[in-house]
């Protein structure tokens, strides 16, 4: 078992699934495999830069409490020697099987790409079996991040990949075995031009609706949507033959805040769709300028997400596991009219509130830092910051399609994730702020009038690097 380092409590974040030390990045290999939850992750165990990338391991009973093992897969071969970039697992026969991207760089400094497997017996130690396949010539080595899933008798894989053109893509291989694989071809003729490079690519069925989730690169805003460097999001309709078959052109975000991207999905052993997703992705000299930086740290993952479709929405929410996180719940609705701010006694803190009628309007202020504000005439809700490397206030906004009847806030000294109307919009971002004041205060008292449940948590601090 590696060993747990302590580093410096500035920012530290107790709950979500982070490293020891180092840079994290992209969920991957997420599997329940031998009764346990394995959560995979791209992680540089020496430093904060996105450099030798290995496969950190951490696994878990709960999805709660993490132990971290020895990485899985670190970039010792010639497949993979500039990194073994991101992927997933499935089980076979007893066997756990990793997929993974070796990234090269050759001796004139050009990228090269391959798709190779990893197998275990145990699901600790993997053997590495090498590349899998050469690429069709119609794409640049920007060929990354597979994805496995089996429906009936055939494994199918999903590549994230770029046209020679410079446009992001995705592509489909099919195997009756699970080593042989033959190339379909291209996963849509929908969306051509969406970007010039498609990330982590993640095809799964919920109610008979097959969604495919992607990370395109390069969109530009367009009025609140795209705002980050990268985006996630995902399409509806039906995957068949190798072909997505979209209902519409419709690309929705799966999270409308600041850092949330490059998620994996997986079912467990209760035939929950859980996902985890990277809450670090922004602009190289944001990253850079990262306070935990100092400490030996960057980045974290999402809380565990438990996602169904309703009525043709993907509707995401912290998996049940996460109330084992609460110490300590007060309801505070009989006192919230006498009083104009809470103070937290940490800042692990779950808030949820619950109206009967839609407030008018709304603006809250977490820690000094994160203000939460609604405005029912326009149903559009927003979460503000201040950005660590240019001091100035940014806001990340959703218009909802239906009245706001519930926020569930998880707050940690460094992060937040706002789960809106049971989780039908979802915001996700990174806070770095030196005051770190504790109070939860708001504006004006109207946001007061139709509360039905207003409920504080104080949380546990899961994730102890001893
Ligand atoms: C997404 C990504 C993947 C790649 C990995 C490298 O964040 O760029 O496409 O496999 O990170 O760490």
């Amino acid at each position: 078992m590696l060993e747990k380092e302590r580093t410096d409590d500035t920012y530290t974040v107790y709950y979500h699934l982070r490293a020891p030390h180092g840079l994290i990045n992209d969920p991957n290999g997420l599997i329940y495999y031998r009764n346990q939850y394995h959560v995979f992750f791209q992680w540089n165990p020496e430093g904060t830069t996105h450099e030798n990338k290995t496969w950190g391991h951490a696994v878990s009973d709960d999805l709660i409490n993490w132990d971290f093992l020895e990485p899985a897969l670190e970039p010792t071969d010639w497949f993979d020697k500039n990194g073994c970039y991101s992927g997933s697992a499935f089980e076979k026969d007893g066997k756990l099987y990793l997929f993974y991207t070796g990234n090269v760089r050759n001796a004139d400094g050009d990228r090269e790409s391959y798709q190779c497997l990893a197998v275990s017996e145990d699901g600790v130690r993997f053997e590495k079996k090498g590349p899998l396949f050469e690429h069709p010539k119609m794409y640049t080595a920007h060929l990354r991040d597979p994805k496995i899933w089996k429906e009936g008798e055939t494994y199918w894989m999903v590549l994230g990949a770029q046209r020679e053109d410079l446009k992001g893509t995705a592509l489909v291989y099919r195997s009756t075995d699970i080593l042989n694989w033959t190339f379909e071809g291209e996963i849509m003729d929908a969306l051509p031009d969406f970007g010039y490079m498609w990330e982590c690519p993640d095809v799964l069925k919920l109610e008979n609706k097959d969604i495919f989730v992607f990370s395109p690169q390069g969109l530009e805003p367009e009025g609140v949507l795209y705002q980050n460097i990268f985006q996630t999001g995902y399409m509806l309709g039906h995957f068949q033959e190798g072909v997505f078959l979209p209902d519409n052109d419709e690309f929705i975000e799966m999270d409308r805040g600041f850092e949330f991207y490059a998620p994996q999905s997986f079912t467990d052993n209760q035939n929950r769709t859980i996902v985890f997703g990277w809450m670090g992705t922004m602009p190289p000299e944001e990253e850079a300028a990262v306070p935990t930086i100092k400490d030996g740290w960057i980045h974290h993952l999402s809380l565990p997400r438990e996602i169904k479709l309703i009525s043709n929405k993907l509707v995401q929410q912290p998996v049940e596991e996460v109330k084992m996180l609460r110490l300590k719940s007060s309801e505070i609705l009989e006192y919230i009219s006498q009083i104009d701010k809470i103070r937290f006694n940490t800042p692990e803190q779950e808030i949820e509130c619950v109206w009967t009628e839609e407030p008018a309007s709304f603006a809250w202020t977490l820690r000094d830092e994160v203000a939460v504000s609604y405005e029912a005439a326009e149903n559009k809700l927003t979460v503000e910051r201040t950005n660590w490397l240019t001091s100035k206030r940014e806001t990340r906004s959703v218009y909802l399609d239906e009245p706001l009847t519930s926020l569930r806030l998880f707050l940690e000294d460094s992060a937040m994730e706002l789960y809106v109307n049971a989780g039908r919009e979802v915001f996700s971002l990174r806070y770095f702020n030196e005051q770190r004041t504790d109070f939860w205060e708001w504006q004006n008292d109207d946001w007061k009038e139709y509360v039905s449940q207003l409920t504080v948590h104080e949380l546990k601090k899961a994730i102890l690097f001893a």
